[in-house]
């Protein structure tokens, strides 16, 4: 594969500052040690970014949000900016994911201008789309998709395009220990990499790292990771442990 192969960890509300600062510099180590065939990310909630920020090396590991807010600044009481994430020395943020969506009731026209508001201010976002287990049940897991990147990146410019890396996480393999199988994951990537094609042009989605995310392991990380695809992981769980984690960029 030519396109940049990414792992991405991504440690959602866990952590307090000091375990999360000795779990970055732990992974920043170990990676350094032993060089990684492909982009490391640790995405960390936001009160961990500065000093998470002062101890890696971001050519090794490079730094991400998990969220940003859809307003640019102002009165808006317990929101973080792009504008602040950036400032940290972050370079990507998570926007899209699944728990956000279903929690916090983002919709698509508020990931539209978190999206761009994001892109706006430097930062790379890594956008993530999947389906219910009921939507695959009834077989709408293309149209769900398709209408989530229709909804708030597929408006993007070509030259924003670059900065976007997506990322496929079916809810039902969310935490679950249900992973999708390496089959299944790949049709999805297959055909959102089709999607992005009739948007952007073959050349542009055959540069697209799409990501597979959803109970990914040491384990299971090989086979994801061999199809053609799958550029690789959005890892939850097994991101909180640098064993695991180094296990998972391992598969490449
Ligand atoms: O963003 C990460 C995903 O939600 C996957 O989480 O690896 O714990 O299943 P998980």
């Amino acid at each position: 594969k030519m396109r940049k192969k990414i792992v991405a960890g991504n440690w959602k509300m866990n952590m307090n500052l000091q375990d999360g600062v000795a779990l970055a510099k732990e992974i920043n180590e170990t990676l350094k040690a032993d060089k990684p065939n492909c982009g490391v990310i640790i995405c960390t909630p936001f009160i961990h970014l500065a000093s998470v920020a002062q101890v890696l090396d971001q050519n090794v590991v490079a730094l991400g949000a998990e969220n940003c807010a859809d307003k640019e600044k102002g009165a808006y009481t317990g929101e973080v900016s792009a504008e602040m994430v950036k400032s940290t020395g972050a370079q990507y943020v998570i926007l899209g994911h699944s728990e956000r969506r279903q929690y916090y009731h983002e919709t698509a026209e508020i990931l539209k201008d978190k999206v761009q508001l994001a892109l706006k201010n430097g930062l790379k976002v890594i956008f993530c789309c999947g389906e219910t287990l009921e939507e695959r049940e009834a077989n709408k897991q293309n149209e769900v998709v398709k209408a989530e990147l229709d909804g708030s990146v597929f408006n993007l410019s070509a030259e924003e395009w670059k900065n976007i890396v997506l990322a496929y996480e079916p809810i039902w393999a969310i935490g679950t220990g249900k992973t999708a199988t390496a089959d299944q994951a790949e049709e999805m990537l297959a055909y959102i990499r089709s999607i992005v094609a009739d948007k952007y042009g073959k050349e542009a989605a055959d540069d697209t790292t799409i990501l597979y995310g959803g109970s990914c392991k040491p384990g299971n990380a090989p086979e994801l990771f061999a199809k053609p695809d799958i550029d690789g992981g959005l890892i939850g769980g097994a991101s909180l442990k640098a064993a695991d984690f180094k296990g998972i960029i391992d598969a490449w």
